[in-house]
């Protein structure tokens, strides 16, 4: 009996690997952290090979963890957001959790929370809203799989440009793009989760409730 939550940013160590972290701690039960890039897996192939046995055919890692979600007591989905939508890697793994719904419902019920991470900067309103959309978008799957959400949140995180040797000459340098065209990179403020205590408390909270639903579902 455990809370899964799954980490759809490639990046090693990401501030979205540590925020889902820090949720899972604080739940207060037996946890697993899936970073899902660690894995191989397609998108769902609409073949409806599942339909009757909540079994994936296609032969790859999504059809054992997708089992392994069944089985737990509540799910995290923590991405991230390129070209300001639901990064790859977390749409496709919730496109095989199509495996779990036919006939039974697997995920219904289920507690489920949603972490984010985008680099609009707050107050920006020129950017499209790539957090809330991507909150949108893993929202949506809870909905309809009729699973409990028990909220989400929103962290900011760091463009690639940070790391690039050439932003200075870029035309298409995203530090310009976010923070105007006279930023340099060398200006921009480097974000840790860890610094964001709001956020931090927000991703306590959060992950408190999931243990309690949790530890409440286990008593009935
Ligand atoms: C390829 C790529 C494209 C990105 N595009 C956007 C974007 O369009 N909008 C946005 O808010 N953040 C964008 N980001 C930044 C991420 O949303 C996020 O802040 C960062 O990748 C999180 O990394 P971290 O968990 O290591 O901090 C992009 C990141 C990558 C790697």
């Amino acid at each position: 009996m455990t809370v899964i939550g799954i980490s759809g940013s490639p990046i090693a160590n990401s501030n979205t690997d540590r925020a889902l972290q820090i949720a899972l701690d604080a739940t207060g039960q037996e946890t697993e952290f899936i970073k899902l890039s660690d894995y191989s897996y397609s998108p769902c192939r609409a073949c409806l090979g599942c339909e009757h046995t909540n079994i994936c055919v296609i032969k790859d890692d999504a059809t054992d963890l997708a089992q392994r979600i069944r089985h737990a007591d509540a799910l995290i989905v923590a991405g991230y957001t390129p070209y300001s939508s639901l990064d790859g890697w977390t749409k496709s793994f919730l496109e095989r959790l199509y495996q779990l719904r036919h006939q039974n419902g697997l995920m219904m019920g289920k507690p489920g929370g949603i972490i984010i991470t985008s680099a609009v900067p707050p107050g920006n309103t020129m950017l499209p809203p790539a957090c809330a959309h991507a909150i949108s978008s893993a929202t949506f799957y809870m909905m309809e799989e009729g699973m409990e959400i028990v909220g989400s949140v929103g962290i900011l995180g760091n463009i690639p440009c940070i790391r690039c040797n050439n932003e200075e000459h870029c035309k298409m340098s995203g530090v310009k793009m976010m923070f105007g065209p006279d930023t340099v990179r060398e200006s921009v403020k480097i974000q840790n989760i860890e610094d964001q205590k709001e956020t931090v408390s927000a991703l306590v909270a959060m992950g408190m409730d999931i243990g309690k639903r949790v530890e409440n579902s286990r008593e009935k």
